[in-house]
């Protein structure tokens, strides 16, 4: 049974595509795609139907990752139908929580930077109203935080 993980931010179009984009990359190279299922999505529906954002694609493009994404509402569904749900920030950890009506998925959820050895248990900034820079911040973020996870997951 493979390991079913969800990266969720607030409109699924800037953080989380790419925490998922990065872990199937780092699924790809530790060669373990028998053990792990991944996919994204958002707190909010405003973005369902849409690729990531531009400036998202482009910043990827750029590191060499293509991504291929359409966006999708997080739905209380998702707590019992995946392992782990990992969340961007604080907000979207809330959020996430009130779903929950009866407490009973809380232990799935955690904070993306919970595996940042950088700044452990941060929030991953939204890059929506800054620069491109804002975005390349969230890029190596979200590239090493989604490395000591999946090596973290590899150890257990
Ligand atoms: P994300 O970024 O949560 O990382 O996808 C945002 C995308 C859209 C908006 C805010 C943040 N928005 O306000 O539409």
């Amino acid at each position: 049974m493979k390991t079913r993980v969800l990266f969720v931010c607030l409109g699924n179009i800037c953080r989380s595509p790419l925490a998922k984009a990065l872990f199937d990359q780092h699924i790809e190279k530790n060669n373990v795609p028998h053990l792990f299922s991944t996919d994204s999505a958002g707190t909010s529906g405003h973005h369902a139907g849409e690729n990531a954002d531009p400036r998202t694609l482009k910043n990827a493009r750029r590191n060499g990752l293509m991504l291929n994404h359409r966006a999708r509402k997080f739905k209380t569904e998702d707590l019992r139908l995946f392992d782990h749900i990992i969340v961007m920030d604080r907000q979207n950890m809330d959020d996430v929580l009130s779903l929950d009506r009866e407490g009973q998925f809380s232990d799935k959820v955690k904070l993306m930077r919970e595996w940042d050895p950088e700044q452990p248990g941060a929030d991953v900034p939204d890059p929506w109203y800054g620069g491109e820079e804002g975005f390349q911040h969230v890029y190596d973020i979200l590239h090493r935080s989604t490395d000591h996870f999946m090596q973290n997951m590899l150890e257990r």
